[in-house]
Parts: C-alpha cells; sequence; structure tokens
C-alpha cells in the first residue's frame, strides 16, 4: 500500500542554527515541501537582515531539496505599519511569545493589553499577515493553556480581521474556541496526538516526550484527534519538532521539545490509517493550511509513502528522536 501526499507543510517547525540545523534541516527538507520556521533563536529573529540572513542559512543547508521556508519574525509590540510593509515579502507570519514561557521566549510580551497591542495588530490586519501564538498563561502546568483561552478570545474579538493560530494546542478547551471565532486556527503536532501525560511521566520519566505544552489527559488527545483525523478546516499539521542535544534532554534540568520532523509523515500516515480515514490526511498536511495562509506558495512535490517498516534512528547526529529505536509501518520512499 502507498500514501501519495501532494506538498506537505509543517507549519511550526524549529530548524535552530548552526551545527544543529546542518542537521536536522535536510530531515525537514526531505519530508516537507515547506514548513514555517520559528523565530525562537539566540537573539530572536526581530528585524529584517536578521531575517533574511536566517533565511539564507537555511536554504544553503537544505541542499537540493525543494523546500521553501516560510519566515516568521519575533512579535513585538512596537513593530510600525512601515516596518511590516518593508518586511511583507520576506516574512509568512509574526509568532508572539508571553515572556519566558518556553525555550528563549525571555523577549516576548509580558502582558496582553489591547491598547499596547493595537498598533502592531492593526498593521498585520491591514496587511493580511498572520499572528501565530504560544498560548499558555504562568498558571499551573496542566491549566497553562485551557487559562489562555481567553486571551484568544480578547484577540479574536478585538482583531475581527486578524487571522490567528493557537500554536500546538493540546486541551479539549482549544479544541472547543476553534468553533467560536471565525479568525481562531490551530496546528496540532504529531506528539500530542499520540501520547498523554501519562508516556510523559506516568512510568520512569521520559525526557524526549518532555514539552510545551505539556502533554495533557486522554479526553484532551481525543478531541485532538477527533479534528485532526477528520480533516476540519480549521486545523493544521505543525510538528512543533523542536531539536536538543541529548545532553541537554537527559539532564537535571531537562529542555522541553521533542524532535519529530523526520518521521512525522510516516507516523501520522500509520494514526490516520489505523482510523481508516487516510483519505483525509491531504487536508491536514497541506490543503487546510493553504486556504489558512492565503500568503502561501507552495513548490510542486509529491511524498510517496508505502507501508513498509522502517526502523528509527536511535539518534540523528546529537539529537535522539520521538520513538528512537522502535519500528514503525510506513518508509518514505
Ligand atoms: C520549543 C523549543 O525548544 O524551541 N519547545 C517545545 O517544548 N515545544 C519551543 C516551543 O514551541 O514551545
Ligand atoms: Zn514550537
Amino acid at each position: 500500500m502507498t500514501i501519495t501526499l501532494n506538498n506537505p507543510l509543517d507549519m511550526h517547525l524549529h530548524l535552530r542554527d548552526e551545527d544543529m540545523l546542518k542537521t536536522v534541516g535536510p530531515l525537514s527538507s526531505e519530508s516537507f515541501s515547506a514548513a514555517i520556521i520559528m523565530p525562537n533563536l539566540v537573539p530572536p529573529v526581530a528585524t529584517k537582515e536578521a531575517l533574511i540572513a536566517y533565511k539564507e542559512r537555511i536554504n544553503s543547508v537544505c541542499g537540493s531539496d525543494t523546500f521553501t521556508p516560510y519566515m516568521t519574525l519575533f512579535f513585538k509590540p512596537t513593530y510600525t505599519k512601515e516596518f511590516l510593509e518593508s518586511i511583507r515579502d520576506e516574512l509568512t507570519a509574526i509568532k508572539l511569545y508571553p515572556a519566558g514561557i518556553t525555550t528563549n521566549s525571555e523577549g516576548g510580551l509580558s502582558g496582553f493589553d489591547v491598547d499596547e497591542l493595537r498598533m502592531t495588530l492593526d498593521a498585520m490586519s491591514e496587511l493580511e499577515i498572520p499572528l501565530c501564538i504560544h498560548g499558555e498563561t504562568n498558571g499551573f502546568v496542566m491549566d497553562r493553556e485551557a487559562e489562555f483561552v481567553s486571551i484568544y478570545e480578547m484577540l479574536a474579538t478585538n482583531f475581527p480581521k486578524l487571522t490567528i493560530i493557537m500554536e500546538h494546542i493540546t486541551t479539549k478547551e482549544s479544541v472547543a474556541a476553534l468553533d467560536k471565532f471565525e479568525n481562531l486556527y490551530a496546528t496540532i503536532t504529531l506528539h500530542h496526538l499520540l501520547i498523554t501525560l501519562d508516556d510523559v511521566a506516568g512510568g520512569m520519566l521520559q525526557p524526549h516526550l518532555f514539552c510545551k505544552p505539556i502533554a495533557k489527559r486522554p479526553e484532551d488527545r481525543e478531541a485532538l484527534r477527533k479534528v485532526a483525523l477528520e480533516g476540519h478546516p480549521k486545523v493544521m499539521f505543525g510538528s512543533d519538532s523542536a531539536p536538543h542535544p541529548q545532553h541537554a534532554k537527559e539532564a537535571c534540568g531537562c529542555a522541553a521539545g521533542v524532535f519529530t520532523a523526520p518521521i512525522a509523515l510516516q507516523v501520522l500516515a500509520e494514526l490516520f490509517e489505523e482510523h481508516s480515514t487516510v483519505e483525509k490526511l491531504q487536508d491536514f498536511i497541506s490543503n487546510n493550511a493553504q486556504k489558512i495562509y492565503k500568503n502561501i506558495e507552495v513548490p510542486n512535490k509529491v511524498i510517496t509513502l508505502e507501508k513498509k517498516p522502517f526502523t528509527i534512528p536511535a539518534k540523528y547526529g546529537e539529537v535522539v528522536p520521538m520513538f528512537a529505536g522502535e519500528v514503525i509501518a510506513y518508509s518514505i520512499v
């Protein structure tokens, strides 16, 4: 059995920089046509020069693969319309991090005051630049995302023309918010479709499954699976593949992030097949994103998966992938 995917897109990806970029960049460009590239480098990507230079570094590691990096800027409430106009052709979206909420987000936003945000969000609405948000409060770790839903609602109401993407949603509350506001959309990762907190911390602690937002309860995973597997038009795949070197994961003070880029399509194929919804995978992996992001162009790339066992390597460079050493049902042809 084979599955053909047209232009698979990864709408939330961390490619890092330097040696790590050299290791992980080609692993995404082998599987995907394009990806939304997160800006949380040190320092974050927050100027036109930094964005263009980063895009060139990404292109230079992806070799001959057809792969488009959709670039993002790190949100600042000081971006003016003039600045955004000047960078619009280089950029696909802007990513907003609450301050200190995750890896390299110290320079993020420390409060959500509509008046403080108005200049930049009005300009983004007018220029049709989507806003991607890491939606977590500083509350109790299992409640952070559900608590943030009221902020999503406040933004969706005050900026009705702004396309708002709830990144890597993990809860039934976020799924419910999708249908309440026309301008709210979401990405869902592979790992949040597969695991719950039990897999992370229910037995021996699994550092390679530790990420932000933390995996939640079985009913949350069910809610995510439902919308992903039915190809709900407001959700799209975003791996949030977030590589950290093995020593930073298997450490006292484990870095957050699950590395899935090289196995994502194969494992998604297996999941959709198990649920008899393979025909919906194309929507989840590409078509929905192309409708939500009206400002992207896709190259012309077809990826074929075949039902042939694949043993996931123990490591890619310094990075341990999710399910390292395990055998999965599909391979990329
Ligand atoms: C991401 C990272 O390492 O950059 N980590 C993660 O756990 N997902 C940042 C993020 O998306 O939160
Ligand atoms: Zn991320």
